[in-house]
């Protein structure tokens, strides 16, 4: 199992949407969703057929793949690879170049060179780049918050909106589209007076969802002729498998197994194994809340509740929690700085939007404090 579920039209929808054929058209796109939902499968097998289908020609690279490289030269090696393989096709008949080496405006470079050496930089590559292929370029950044942690990548990312700049001085001729998990890192990318891609929106790929659970139905079916199948009991369990395709499907196959047991009782299987991911999620949640300090477990329940985090109320709870006989709040940065310290440690628990709005990284956190919550069971212990 694991079959892909496919969606055309919203790749379609992206896909004219990079090359400024629809009215929403935006030359960078930037879409983010949470970790193991889908993005680079739907990036590779839906959004790259769809640009290639409208003559284009699609660099992909993925930067969490290696990530002990420097993601400039991730992004700088596909550019210099693909101009190589464009250019080949012509050298290879003209025996002038091999692949190791790629022309830009009549002088070579080795592959290495480029993003480094002057007469080289990364846009000059694009540039000779839709030169040769004379055709829209579209460059795909899978995880592409990677390039924050580093000044060289950043500036990388310079390079990219300079050449989409120039490239698309008369029509569109360059695209970007990135994605990540991290929406908080993507937007640095997008806000505030030094991100490269100042005013773009960051776009949320919608979760894979109902029809996805009736794909997964009619797969179910074929496997299983002579089973019931309930697709909204399916549902109810995808969604406690936080919409996570692969979590669910590992658990459909072994509830539908041989000597799993009676057939009959196939969902109430799946249903164990949703609660049991489920309870072993909110071990997880209750260790890295039992890690906090109690300053920054009152901020995270604050988070949770959709409460303020830095009111002069909640302030004066942290300063109490320090003292329960404080008068005077706790100053505002001691605060930031223990929020911060959520937002950077590894992997982050708080995410912060450019206008200051915080949430659970992990969005499967407020259903776990709900949960708590109407139990009576909070705070965990
Ligand atoms: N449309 C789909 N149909 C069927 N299975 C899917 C689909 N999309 C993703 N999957 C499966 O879900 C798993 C996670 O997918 P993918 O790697 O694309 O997610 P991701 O969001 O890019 O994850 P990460 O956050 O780790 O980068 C993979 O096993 C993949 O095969
Ligand atoms: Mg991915």
């Amino acid at each position: 199992m694991g079959l892909h579920f496919p969606r055309p039209k919203l790749a379609m929808d992206l896909a004219t949407a990079v090359l400024g054929r629809s009215l929403f058209s935006q030359p960078s796109l930037f879409l983010a969703a949470p970790r193991r939902t889908g993005k680079s499968e739907f990036i590779n097998r839906d959004v790259v057929p769809a640009l290639r289908e409208l003559g284009v020609c699609v660099i992909y690279v993925d930067l969490w793949k290696d990530q002990k490289a420097d993601p400039a030269e991730l992004v700088a090696h596909v550019v210099a690879k693909e101009l190589a393989v464009r250019q080949g096709v012509v050298a290879r008949a003209a025996a002038v170049i091999g692949l190791q080496k790629v022309c830009i405006q009549g002088v070579e470079f080795e592959l290495g060179a480029v993003g480094k050496a002057a007469g080289a930089a990364l846009s000059d590559a694009l540039h000779e780049l839709h030169r040769v292929v004379d055709m829209p370029i579209v460059l795909i950044i899978d995880e592409a918050q990677h390039v924050i942690a580093r000044d060289s990548a950043m500036a990388v990312m310079f390079a990219l909106k300079s050449a989409r700049d120039t490239l698309n001085v008369d029509g569109r001729k360059f695209g970007l589209i990135m994605s990540g998990s991290d929406r908080d890192k993507l937007l640095r990318l997008v806000t505030g007076n030094a991100a490269p891609f100042l005013g773009s929106d960051i776009t949320e790929l919608p979760l894979l969802d109902q029809e996805f659970v009736h794909h997964a139905a009619g797969l179910l079916a074929l496997e299983k002729p002579g089973w019931t199948f309930n697709n909204l009991r399916l549902h109810d369990a995808f969604v406690e498998f936080a919409h996570q395709p692969e979590f669910f499907f590992r658990a459909i196959q072994r509830a539908s197994a041989a000597f799993s047991g009676p057939p009959g009782e196939f969902h109430d299987r799946l249903d164990q194994a949703a609660a049991d991911y489920r309870t072993a999620r909110a071990a997880e949640y209750t260790a890295t809340y039992c890690a906090m300090t109690p300053i920054q477990q009152a901020m995270l329940a604050r988070v949770l509740q959709g409460a303020g985090v830095f009111t002069q109320d909640a302030l004066l709870e942290y300063a109490r929690l320090k003292d329960p006989a404080a008068n005077d709040p706790l100053s505002p940065g001691s605060a930031r700085d223990a929020m911060n310290k959520l937002r950077e440690q590894s992997p982050p628990v708080i995410w912060r939007s450019a206008h200051g709005e915080y949430a659970a990284e992990d969005s499967g956190m407020k259903s776990w404090y709900r949960d708590l919550a109407t139990r009576n069971g909070w705070p965990p212990a």
